[in-house]
């Protein structure tokens, strides 16, 4: 597990890039907290400098769009997915990156659903 920072330091509709090789990019949305890899599959834009739109972040450099929960693109100019990866919130309220192994794609769903479970089990900001 990466430490990345407290929860009080990663408000709503903000990222923060967790400088590891490759580096990974934490978001918060209003519903959960989502990890994916922080380097665009197109070219190598840093994904936590683009704009979130609900669970979508859209890539600062060419404008494609990525769904936090599975990594997959959802419009041109990306075509492969990006990695996604577990995130979790301790007791006392920091955030922690478990990196995935393996491909893109794989564990979006599962990522996604503890995501949620961490943000709802009542760590407050
Ligand atoms: S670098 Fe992200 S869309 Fe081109």
């Amino acid at each position: 597990m990466i430490p990345v920072c407290h929860l009080d330091d990663l408000p709503e509709g903000e990222s923060v890039r967790v400088p590891t090789e490759p580096p990974i990019a934490v978001f918060r949305t209003e519903e959960a907290l989502y990890a994916i890899d922080d380097t665009c599959s197109h070219q190598d834009a840093s994904l936590s400098e683009g704009w979130l739109e609900g669970c979508l972040v859209e890539c600062p450099l060419h404008a494609a769009m990525f769904d936090l929960r599975t990594g997959q693109p959802t419009c041109l100019p990306a075509r492969r997915p990006v990695r996604t990866h577990r995130v979790s919130v301790d007791d006392s309220g920091f955030v922690h990156v478990e990196v995935a192994a393996g491909a893109a794609g794989a564990a979006g769903t599962a990522a996604a659903v503890a995501a949620a479970r961490a943000v709802g089990e009542g760590v407050s900001a």
